[in-house]
C-alpha cells in the first residue's frame, strides 16, 4: 500500500521525537500499521534548524499553510501549541480534508467542540493521545480498554512540573519558591510557569479525560482550576504526620447530581500507589464499576515519550484510513448523536456541591475553650471530624501569651457546608490567621 504521507507543522522538542523514533521503528512501525508513515513535510518558522533536524530528504517550508495546501499530505501533526494560529491551522487543515494529530490539550481543551464538530462533518479525525499525561495511552484505555464501564472517577497528577516541586518540597523541606527555581535550572519548568503552577495545564488535561469518560462536551470554563503557589511546606508536613501525601490532582466523579470536574492540591492516603509517583512522573487512577480500580503510570511529557503517543495516533489514523467514517472509534468515546448536551442530564457541578474531606489548619491562641468552640461549629453545620492534630504551643506574643496550628481532617463534606462553617468560624477572635483549606481524597 502507498505509505502515507505527513506533515508536522512545528519542529520543537516534541517534533523532534516523532521524527526520530519514526525514522529508528520505521519497519516495526509500518508493519503494525500495515503500510509505511513518513514525514515528507516539515515546517517550523526555523527552516535552518528544521533542515538539520531532518536532512535532505523531507521538504522544510516556512508557512505551515504550504503543508496543508498540498494534496499528497495524509496527516498533519500540529505540535505549535496555543489558541492562536494552531486553531486557524487545524480548522483549515480538517477544511481541506487533511487527518489532524495534536499534542495541543489547550486548544482541544478550550475549542474541541467546534473542532471535533468540523472533523466530523469533513469525515477525518482529529486524534490527541499525546495532549493528556504524554506517553501514557490513558485516551485509548478510557476510549477503548475500558469501554465496558460505567465510569464512576478518574484522580490524575497529570501535571509533571508540579508533581516534580511538590516531590522535591516534601523530600527537601523546601518552600515552594526555591523549589520552584530548581525546577526551572533543571528544565522541568518553563520560564514562564505559570500554566503548570496554577493548575492550568491539568485543567486542560482533565476536561478532555472527563468528556471521554462521561460522554459530555469538552467545558474548560467549568473546571474548578487551583495551583500549587499558596501551598506552605508546613502542610505537607502536618499531612505527612496524619499519613497523606499532597499531590495536585485533576479529579472528575459522576454523582447522582452531575459531575464534578477540578484541580487542586489533595491529600491522598501515603499508602495508595498513586501518592507515591514522585519527580515529574504523571500518573492517572480509573475507577470502573465492572474493572475497579486501573492505574496508569509513565511519563507525562518530554521528546520521546510524548512522540511515542504522537506516532500511536498516526498508526491508528493509518489503519483507519479509507474506512467508513461511522465506523470509526469516536473521538470522544461515545458517539456524537450520543453526548449529553452542556449542563443537561450530566451537568459540571458548582464547587458548593461537590463531595469531599478537608485539611483545615487553624492558627489559634491557645486558650480554653477554642477547640471546643470550632468543633462545635463543625458539629452544627453537620461536619464531621476525623482526626484531630494540635502541634506543641509557640511563644509568641508577650507575657507568655502563646499560639498555636490546630489540624483538623474531616469527613466526606459538601463543600457549601464547610464554607458556610469557615464564615463563621475564620473571624472569631481567638482564630489569628486565614485558614488554610486543602481537599482530601481517599481515592478508595
Ligand atoms: N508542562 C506539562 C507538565 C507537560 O509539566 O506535565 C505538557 O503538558
Amino acid at each position: 500500500m502507498k505509505p502515507i504521507q505527513v506533515g508536522l507543522l512545528g519542529i520543537g522538542t516534541v517534533g523532534s521525537g516523532t521524527f526520530q523514533v519514526l525514522t529508528r521503528n520505521q519497519e516495526e512501525i509500518s508493519r503494525r500499521a500495515g503500510r509505511a508513515i513518513q514525514i515528507t513535510m516539515v515546517a517550523d518558522l526555523d527552516t535552518a534548524r528544521a533542515r538539520s533536524l531532518v536532512g535532505e530528504n523531507v521538504r522544510v517550508v516556512g508557512d505551515a499553510r504550504e503543508v496543508i495546501a498540498n494534496p499528497e499530505i495524509d496527516i498533519v501533526i500540529e505540535l505549535i501549541g496555543g489558541y492562536g494560529i494552531a486553531r486557524q491551522l487545524v480548522m483549515e487543515a480538517i477544511a481541506a480534508g487533511k487527518h489532524v494529530v495534536t499534542a495541543n490539550k489547550a486548544l482541544l481543551a478550550v475549542h474541541g467542540a467546534e473542532i471535533f464538530k468540523a472533523a466530523a462533518a469533513k469525515g477525518v479525525i482529529v486524534a490527541f493521545e499525546a495532549a493528556v499525561a504524554g506517553g501514557i495511552p490513558i485516551i485509548k484505555a478510557l476510549r477503548e480498554g475500558l469501554t465496558a464501564n460505567r465510569i464512576q472517577w478518574v484522580a490524575g497528577i497529570i501535571n509533571g512540573t508540579t508533581n516534580f516541586i511538590l516531590s522535591e518540597m516534601r523530600n527537601k523541606g523546601m518552600d515552594f519558591d526555591a523549589a520552584l527555581k530548581d525546577a526551572q535550572q533543571l528544565g522541568y519548568a518553563e520560564a514562564d510557569p505559570t500554566f503548570d503552577i496554577e493548575g492550568v495545564d491539568a485543567a486542560h488535561k482533565v476536561t478532555l479525560i472527563s468528556a471521554i469518560a462521561f460522554g459530555i462536551p469538552v467545558q474548560f470554563d467549568k473546571c474548578h482550576t487551583e495551583g500549587i503557589t499558596r501551598l506552605a511546606s508546613a502542610d505537607i508536613k502536618y499531612a505527612e504526620q496524619l499519613g497523606y501525601r499532597i499531590k495536585l490532582l485533576g479529579i472528575t466523579k459522576r454523582t447522582d447530581k452531575g459531575v464534578e470536574l477540578r484541580v487542586h492540591p489533595t491529600l491522598i492516603p501515603a499508602r495508595r500507589l498513586i501518592a507515591n509517583v514522585d519527580g515529574a512522573m504523571n500518573a492517572v487512577v480509573v475507577q470502573g464499576d465492572a474493572v475497579g480500580t486501573t492505574l496508569y503510570y509513565g511519563k507525562g511529557a518530554g521528546s520521546e515519550p510524548t512522540a511515542s503517543a504522537v506516532i500511536a495516533d498516526l498508526v491508528d489514523i493509518a489503519r483507519l484510513d479509507g474506512a467508513d467514517p461511522a465506523h470509526r472509534v469516536p473521538p470522544l468515546a461515545f458517539q456524537s448523536n450520543t453526548l449529553a448536551a452542556a449542563g443537561g442530564d450530566l451537568p459540571v457541578l458548582p464547587m458548593a456541591e461537590v463531595v469531599t474531606g478537608y485539611y483545615l489548619r487553624i492558627r489559634v491562641a491557645d486558650e480554653a475553650g477554642v477547640l471546643a468552640r470550632i468543633t462545635g461549629i463543625l458539629a452544627n453545620a453537620g461536619i464531621s471530624i476525623d482526626a484531630i492534630l494540635q502541634r506543641e504551643a509557640d511563644e509568641v506574643g508577650g507575657e507568655g501569651s502563646t499560639q498555636t496550628d490546630l489540624i483538623i481532617l474531616t469527613h466526606d463534606t459538601r463543600e457549601g457546608d464547610l464554607d458556610a462553617a469557615l464564615a463563621q468560624i475564620q473571624p472569631l477572635p481567638t482564630v489569628l490567621a486565614t485558614i488554610t483549606r486543602i481537599r482530601k481524597e481517599e481515592l478508595n
